[in-house]
């Protein structure tokens, strides 16, 4: 059996119909996502959002989101952004049992044969990431229970250089080297999954690979100069699917947002259409 578990991440849901920036209606568009979504061929095991769920972390936001993720059957798992209140997330889903009740919102869960393990690297009221020293703790742990399974460690800020100057100043600031020492000791490490970037980045990263997704709406501009300016742009939004194939790995593809012309055949006949 595959395992297909999809990220979505950097939805920004506001209160509904206010605009993200004064310009943006983010709601239509994690609607469209989840209608992209339930069009895939294969269904989703489970779906893990990787933080920034909303633009300021307030109740109206959240409960704006419990609507729009009402039509997932799945199970979903929700990660904090730097955009997002912790504690405001286990009030608003309380039925979200893997959450927690205090300290760093990380968690550990199985999604069909990987073992996806969430953590926490929200900073309060700054928007850069920190793995403190009690995060990593418990993350050796949590590695060393899933020590017979593969795994998926998903996280807000990714612990990499992307080189769009902007969103590094803002990206996991403390705790990367450790991280890195911790998942190098881990070889079922299949992949360290983030948001934060609204775009498709990949990486080689302490011998597995660690990669970012598209967001739903807004994406920030593909510009690698360190100064350059920090602006979002509406490039097609996207979602991630990263399938588990027992004997032969963890395959990672990226889905525009939408429907598209076709099908359409390559073939007519048993030959290639001339
Ligand atoms: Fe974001």
């Amino acid at each position: 059996m595959t395992t297909f578990l999809y990220q979505i991440t950097d939805l920004h849901i506001r209160e509904p119909g206010r605009l993200a920036y004064g310009r943006l209606h983010t709601a239509p568009y994690l609607q469209r996502a989840i209608e992209t979504v339930q069009s895939c061929p294969q269904p989703p095991t489970a779906v893990v959002l990787t933080g920034d769920l909303t633009d300021f972390g307030r109740p109206e936001e959240y409960a704006h989101l419990r609507e729009l993720l009402a039509p997932l059957t799945c199970p979903v798992y929700l990660l904090a952004g730097n955009h997002d209140d912790p504690a405001q997330m286990r009030l608003s889903f309380p039925d979200h049992g893997y959450l927690g009740t205090q300290g760093a919102l990380q968690y550990s869960v199985p999604v069909g044969d990987l073992q996806l393990i969430a953590l926490d690297t929200t900073t309060p009221r700054q928007s850069h990431g920190t793995l403190c020293e009690t995060r990593l703790q418990w993350l050796e742990e949590a590695l060393e229970a899933a020590r017979d399974r593969p795994v998926v460690i998903a996280m807000h800020h990714p612990p990499f250089t992307t080189l769009i100057g902007h969103m590094d100043k803002i990206g996991l600031l403390s705790g990367g080297d450790e991280l890195a020492q911790l998942v190098s000791r881990h070889p079922n490490v299949e992949r360290v999954i983030c948001g934060h970037l609204h775009r498709a980045i990949d990486v080689r990263f302490a011998g597995t690979l660690a990669s970012t997704c598209p967001a739903p709406a807004h994406q920030v501009v593909l510009d690698l100069h360190p100064d350059a300016a920090s602006q979002w742009n509406l490039e097609p939004g996207g979602f991630r699917i990263h399938a588990w194939q027992p004997g032969t790995g963890l395959i990672s593809h990226t889905r525009p947002v939408g429907a598209f012309e076709g099908p359409y055949p390559f073939h007519m006949g048993g030959a290639l259409i001339d």
